[in-house]
């Protein structure tokens, strides 16, 4: 079943997109060729540094002969910076096509764009419509987040089913729309407003036809097949000293940091208090504190891939003299540097080398 929208959503967004729409020099022009270099650096980079790269390209090449007829290694010097340098090729390649088989006029219908080298759906869809109004939706990364919030879509946007939903959620708006106006102002809606974090729903033309504004689910929005869910650990170090050093032991193969060095931990499921840590370690390990601290000597929050582990390090120290056993060594303060820690430890160490 196709997604739910509001035709009724397409003239306020239009009119909101005409009062308050950034001036970018690639919108002040219907050349199709302007707007397609404006589109190929944007894929590259953000708004702010894409300017100097437009401007300054087209300077250099203000038409597709120019461009064409440029060595390939002024193209390339120009790109210098953006990187994925096969676009600028690309680029190229299709100005010389144009020569050639167009007589250096760019083509006018979507399916003879979309043909040049370089350029996919989006970026076909997005130089159809803005230069010749033609009804094509442009749908890029900012587009899905914001029809997948319009209409509540659950469908996972790197999916092709999400992708195609969504797509077909615009060209039944663009039916009452300006291509050119309505494509711009949705991925303008999505820069300044419906912005991934913190969307302003206060702000937004038309949040009387978003199944989400306003709501706490917002922010949870798109969804992604292959979102990566953030573990979160709480790793609660104890440094032990004794008259002949600290303890450490090697960690294990199961898990991260293998075949690495710490110090004694107690892993919790929150954020834990001192006190409770002292029975942790009462239970874990058989012998106490006799003092119990009250703050960790250290404190840091450590990103990996999937996990943000939540470290404290807390200096104690034990109450009776009882050895702790294996797997734990003890080590004297100059030889921890002979161990490898994880870097996290290995930054506390540093810090608080006396
Ligand atoms: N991102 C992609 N295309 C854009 C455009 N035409 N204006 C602003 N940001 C964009």
């Amino acid at each position: 079943m196709p997604l739910s929208v509001s035709q009724r959503l397409v003239s306020p967004l239009q009119e909101w997109y005409l009062s308050h729409h950034r001036s970018l020099p690639w919108r002040d022009t219907q050349d199709p060729y302007k707007i397609w270099v404006s589109e190929i650096i944007l894929q590259q980079t953000r708004v702010n540094q894409g300017l100097e790269y437009y401007k300054r390209f087209i300077t250099y090449f203000p038409s597709i002969k120019e461009l064409a007829e440029a060595p390939e290694d002024k193209v390339l010097l120009l790109w210098q910076g953006l990187g994925y340098y096969s676009r600028a090729r690309n680029l190229h390649r299709a100005a010389q096509l144009v020569m050639e088989q167009y007589e250096g006029v760019f083509p006018k219908t979507f399916e003879a764009i979309r043909a040049l080298p370089g350029i996919g759906e989006y970026t076909a869809g997005a130089i159809a419509s803005f230069a010749y109004n033609l009804s094509h939706p442009a749908v890029d990364g900012n587009v899905l987040r914001v029809m997948s919030r319009i209409t509540a879509c659950a469908l996972p946007i790197d999916s092709n089913m999400g992708k195609k939903e969504l797509s077909q959620a615009v060209v039944s708006l663009l039916k009452s729309a300006h291509p050119a106006i309505f494509n711009q102002a949705l991925i303008e809606l999505g820069a300044l407003v419906c912005t991934p974090k913190k969307p302003q729903c206060s702000q937004c033309p038309i949040a009387e036809h978003c199944a989400l504004a306003g709501t706490p689910e917002v922010e949870r929005y798109p969804y992604k097949e292959k979102q990566i869910t953030i573990r979160h650990r709480y790793l609660n170090y104890i440094v032990l000293s004794s008259s002949s050093g600290y303890y450490i032991n090697k960690r294990g193969d199961n898990d991260i940091w293998r075949g690495l060095y710490e110090f004694p931990l107690l892993e919790t499921e929150q954020a834990t208090d001192p006190k409770d840590l002292a029975q942790l370690w009462q239970e874990k390990f058989a012998t106490s504190w006799t003092e119990i601290p009250s703050a960790p000597l250290f404190e840091m929050e450590h990103k990996l891939s999937h996990q943000l582990l939540h470290i404290k390090v807390y200096r104690a120290v034990q109450s009776a003299d009882t050895p702790l056993g294996n797997p734990f060594q003890l080590v004297s303060q100059g030889q921890l540097s002979d161990y490898a820690f994880p870097v996290p430890l290995a930054q506390f160490i540093k810090k608080h080398r006396e």
